[in-house]
């Protein structure tokens, strides 16, 4: 039987192990804490049109081609489950202002002409949709096919499927690929995955969250995901059986998971902005976990040499884009490209002069991104 190690038991890393044993392989997943990562931090919004930009082309067909896979991969996992991982059908981004308005049209009609239709409302209609939102909201964008889903159920469920197709978990660090015995690895380390591969272009890019739960007699939530950009920070209400998670924060800050009390500060001051009603909920939970950012926005699926495979570099898309990195792993493993995933070829950022980035020529070479130690991959991912 084919030997396949996972290095990193975040959602990408526990997707990719189940569906390798249930095509067969042997897999072994290592990570001292699985799921404890960005994977636990997630809010769970499935937007990659709302988050779209003219010029961001293919972070938009990458996303779009990744929420296509949802309603079946969250079939098979609320399957798992025994309640649906999904949380909401639908996002609508809201303007405050002249601006905001401005920029929803331009993402509108940019995201329209590549084929996905999103709502225009105007005032009166974001009302009626979501009466509970703040009155001094002007406009917005409805989303009818970005749902969201509760990220910690998804990471239960992949765990429990992994474990009944055979995966055997080893909680711990892996110091060297080359110490691996198996005949292929995913190397699935997130933020982290640049210190078992290094130079490869992943960083960690901080984001900081809240989960708020919802007291008896307050505001109801929103029943969809709410975006807004606010004093020019991108925000998210996404709701909860029991609550909202109110995220997040984006900034450079290495691999620094505290939660800083400004962090938390402009986290409710934009939310209580669009949703007034958040004041009476109970501050539950607050986190941070480090994003996998790369330099263009598109993760890293591919092989980096005959044997090793990364899957690494999701951003801000981690949760949304798992389908389609599955399927672009298992493809690689078989030999093949999945289409939709070539944007995310690894070796993209190659230069004729950059030692770092080029593809190994024959096999067994790892000339550039030589695989090293790494001394956890525990943390957040
Ligand atoms: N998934 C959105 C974020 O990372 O903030």
């Amino acid at each position: 039987m084919r030997t396949l190690a996972v290095v990193g038991g975040g959602v990408i890393g526990l997707a990719v192990a189940w569906r390798a044993a249930r095509a067969g392989w042997q897999v072994t997943l290592s990570d001292p804490a699985v799921a404890s990562g960005a994977s636990w931090v997630a809010g769970g919004m499935l937007a990659p049109l709302s988050e779209g930009w003219p010029g961001e082309d293919a972070v938009l067909d990458f996303g779009a081609a990744a929420l296509a896979r949802w309603p079946e991969f969250g079939a098979e996992l609320t399957a798992v489950f025994g309640e649906s991982v999904f949380v909401a059908d639908a996002t609508v981004t809201v303007a405050m202002d002249g601006a905001d308005t401005a920029d929803l049209r331009t993402i509108g009609e940019w995201v329209g002409e590549r084929g996905h239709e999103l709502g225009w409302l105007d005032r009166a209609g974001v009302r009626e949709l979501e009466p509970m939102l703040a009155r001094t909201v002007r406009a917005g964008l409805l989303s009818p096919t970005e749902s969201a889903v509760d990220n910690r159920r998804v990471v239960e469920a992949l765990r429990r499927a992994a474990t009944t197709a055979g995966v055997e978990f080893r909680a711990e660090s892996v110091d060297s690929l080359t110490a691996l015995p198996h005949d292929r690895v995913v190397l699935a380390a997130g933020a982290h995955s640049a210190r078992l591969w290094p130079r490869l272009p992943v960083r960690p890019v901080k984001g900081e969250i809240l989960r708020l739960a919802r007291r008896p007699g307050v505001t109801p939530p929103p029943t969809r995901v709410v975006r807004v950009r606010a004093h020019g920070r991108q925000l998210y209400l996404v709701p909860r059986e029991d609550g909202i998670v109110v995220g997040a924060t984006q900034y450079e800050a290495g691999f620094d998971t505290a939660v800083t009390v400004a962090g938390v500060r402009d986290l409710i001051a934009d939310a209580e902005q669009v949703f007034p009603g958040i004041g009476e909920y109970e501050l539950r939970e607050a986190s941070a976990g480090s994003r996998p950012g790369t330099p263009d926005n598109l993760p890293l699926i591919g092989a980096l040499d005959e044997r090793v495979v990364v899957a690494a570099g999701h951003g801000r898309n981690g949760m949304l884009t798992t389908p389609l990195t599955v399927d672009a792993v298992l493809s690689v493993l078989e030999g093949t490209t999945l289409p939709e995933a070539r944007a995310a070829d690894p070796y993209r950022f190659a230069t004729a002069n950059s030692a770092s980035t080029t593809r190994p020529q024959t096999a067994g070479q790892t000339k550039i991104h030589g695989p090293s130690h790494f001394s956890s991959v525990g943390g957040i991912r």
